[in-house]
């Protein structure tokens, strides 16, 4: 069997090298995204490991079912940048790496939170003007407030455990109510009253259709005033120009995003000395209520560990036996 992986970063490779010396297999590595240009490079091997933000299209799938291709493993959770009718069409299987470390972006979009309410953005900027006074950047404490937490699977669990280490109170939506947690948090049947009620709401929900703008003018129009919005989730579950107008009007105190619904663009490349042509992008960086970063919620060594040696173990599984406890389908 031989694999090939694509968009290897260079923290990424030892682990690749590891599981391939583990698993007496050769795994060829490319810094090219997976595209219907780039799916010549897999010709030969009998199955891919690929990572991006950026779209998993129609075209690559017929590219690869060309050349004999139907095992694709992706080293993410998400999966919602995957065409999974042309997948299927083109009887290819895919997996994803459910679980591979729920803790770092938990504690990540935790850590942007506290960030938020004890204000160290706005404290931040004073400082870099020599200006050390503390007039009207008073802050709250998590102990005190009740936050909302959207999703309650691997990522939104862990939340609120780290959470309810800090004395918070949770509300908590999901579609799925997760018997394990009802007797430690208040799970509400609509999505409305944990709009009204949370002084925090942070977002752990998969990106569907279904919930697409989730946060969009309506939902912000419920918010208590002065609410803070997490979102380490998908940027499509928010609807900018609704956040922006909420954080224009103070309705809504900071955000902390990671995801950002137009971020393909620019996440994880070096955009130094280029103009940024995305003015919300540009808007939400100039703003000191607002921490943006670009989508790194995931990446601690345990994570990308996992995030290699899960997706070559599922793709192998693939190869040699046609099946995977991972496919998303
Ligand atoms: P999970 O499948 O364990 O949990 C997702 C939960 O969301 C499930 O309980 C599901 O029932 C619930 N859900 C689905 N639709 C919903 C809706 N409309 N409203 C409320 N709840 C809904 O997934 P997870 O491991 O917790 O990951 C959640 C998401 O986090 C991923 O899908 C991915 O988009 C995102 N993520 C981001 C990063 C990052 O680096 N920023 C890293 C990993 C995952
Ligand atoms: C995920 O695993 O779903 C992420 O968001 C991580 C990212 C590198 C795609």
């Amino acid at each position: 069997m031989k694999l090939i992986a694509y968009n290897v970063r260079e923290d990424e490779r030892k682990y690749i090298e590891k599981w391939a010396k583990r698993n007496k297999i050769e795994v060829a590595m490319t810094d090219a995204r997976i595209t219907a240009e780039t799916a010549f490079l897999a010709k030969g091997y009998d199955g891919i490991c690929a990572l991006q933000t950026s779209a998993y299209e129609a075209e690559m799938f017929q590219s690869i079912a060309q050349l004999g291709i139907h095992s694709f493993a992706i080293r993410s959770v998400g999966y919602d940048s995957v065409d999974i009718e042309a997948a299927k069409k083109n009887n290819v299987k895919v997996t994803n790496v459910p679980g591979y470390s729920p803790s770092a972006i938990a504690e990540f979009s935790v850590s942007q939170a506290l960030q938020l309410i004890r204000r160290v953005p706005a404290f931040n900027q004073r400082m870099e003007e020599q200006d050390f006074r503390w007039s009207g950047l008073i802050s709250k404490e998590l102990k005190h407030m009740t936050v909302g937490v959207i999703g309650t699977g691997r990522i939104g669990q862990s939340a609120i455990d780290i959470y309810q280490g800090f004395g918070s109170k949770i509300l908590a939506y999901d579609v799925y109510q997760n018997p394990d947690l009802k007797d430690r948090v208040t799970y509400v049947e609509e999505i409305a009253e944990l709009f009204q009620q949370s002084d925090l709401i942070t977002l752990h929900a998969p990106a569907l259709e279904s919930n697409f703008h989730m946060i969009n003018e309506a939902a912000i129009n419920q918010m208590k005033q002065g609410v803070y919005l997490v979102n380490t989730a998908r940027g499509s579950l928010v609807d900018t120009d609704a956040l922006l107008s909420g954080l224009n009007s103070g309705k809504v105190a900071g955000a902390a995003l990671d995801t950002y619904e137009n971020e393909t663009a620019y996440f994880s490349h070096d955009w130094r000395g280029k103009t940024i042509e995305d003015t919300r992008l540009q808007e939400l960086l100039d703003r000191s209520d607002v921490l943006l970063t670009p989508h790194i919620a995931f990446y601690t060594e345990k994570a990308v560990e996992n995030m290699v040696d899960i997706s070559l173990d599922s793709v192998k599984e693939l190869v040699e036996i046609g099946k995977s406890r991972n496919e998303i389908y």
